[in-house]
């Protein structure tokens, strides 16, 4: 039987541990504050920006949700960026993406200060993070979603030093991140792509498989090393694909009668970017719902309470 990887349950612990710490900040008359910049309309990034600021209230945090229209200019979000770095009371800004098209996005990310980068997209960030610069003075801030895989496996006592890790997708925000605080950990990491060749020859030799392309159900059975043929592969689902046609319905979860209740309750369901029958294969996986997804809110309130204490010198 695969082990599943309960991501809801480590995302309550690690929320629990800052607002611990919150409290010990409180103290000393600090309090972390975050803002969150959500521009326009996208229902999508209405729900996780709202939970977001929910989650901060939950523990302690104080948090700002700013909304400029969606037919804001650059500048206008230069000059709310510049504002908030000034601001004291802030010490994490999050923008949401993705922004309207006639937004230069690079541009804004770049300006928000590095230590206030709670998304950790900053190139100076990226940069401290390729260096192993990952605690003390001026630190990298991580990416939440990559930095939500590393507890996971550490937390369910999952061995990454020696260990072939294989991430699949090469983006800035996930793929990239993801395998160097991999190779910190002393893994040997592959990093593939879509242009690698024989992909199934290179995952099946992954102990741990990091699922990161935005593809529903991309990684099928057979590129899994499986528990039949040694320890089974562990399987980091970061993927979040919705579904809705009723022939991908099938094509994913035939026989499982929950999904398709609630499917036929929606009119949709989460698919992440692996195949549900691979799970069956594997010695460990995080589920989609409830596995990488909300790690990502926990690792940005740890990174917020991390760039208050940095700002301050602790
Ligand atoms: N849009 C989708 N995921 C994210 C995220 O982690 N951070 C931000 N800022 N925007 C997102």
């Amino acid at each position: 039987m695969s082990r599943i990887l309960d991501g809801a349950a480590i995302a309550a612990e690690i929320k629990a541990e800052v607002a611990a710490e919150v409290s010990q900040l409180a103290a000393q008359g600090i309090r972390p504050g975050l803002a969150a910049v959500l521009v326009g309309n996208v229902a999508a990034s209405q729900i996780y920006v709202r939970s977001k600021v929910k989650t901060c209230a939950d523990l302690g945090i104080y948090s700002e949700m700013i909304t400029p229209p969606e037919t804001v200019t650059t500048e206008e979000m230069l000059a709310l960026i510049a504002d908030l770095n000034a601001r004291d009371d802030i010490d994490g800004i999050l923008i949401q993406l993705p922004l309207p098209g006639h937004v230069d996005t690079k541009r804004l990310l770049d300006a928000v200060s590095p230590d206030k980068d709670v998304d950790g997209f900053h190139p100076v960030n990226a940069g401290r993070l390729q260096a192993g610069r990952l605690s003390g003075k001026d630190s990298a801030l991580a990416p939440c979603t990559p930095a939500g895989v590393i507890e996971i496996l550490k937390r369910s006592g999952i061995a990454i030093a020696g260990k072939h890790a294989v991430v699949v997708g090469r983006s800035d925000i996930v793929g990239k991140p993801a395998a160097m605080l991999l190779l910190h950990e002393n893994a040997t990491v592959t990093i593939c792509h879509s242009k690698t060749q024989d992909l199934p020859s290179i995952t099946r030799q992954a102990d741990i498989l990091v699922a990161a392309i935005g593809r529903a159900g991309f990684i099928t059975p057979e590129m899994i090393k499986t528990e039949k043929t040694g320890p089974g592969a562990t399987v980091i689902d970061v993927g979040i694909n919705r579904i809705t046609e009723p022939a991908e319905f099938e094509r994913f979860f035939a026989g499982d009668s929950k999904r398709a209740e609630s499917f036929a309750k929606r009119g949709s369901t989460l698919v992440g970017d692996v195949h549900p029958k691979a799970f069956a294969v594997a010695g460990a996986y995080t589920p989609v719902p409830g596995g990488v997804g909300p790690l990502t809110i926990a690792m940005l309130m740890a990174n917020t309470v991390r760039a208050a204490r940095m700002r301050r010198g602790q």
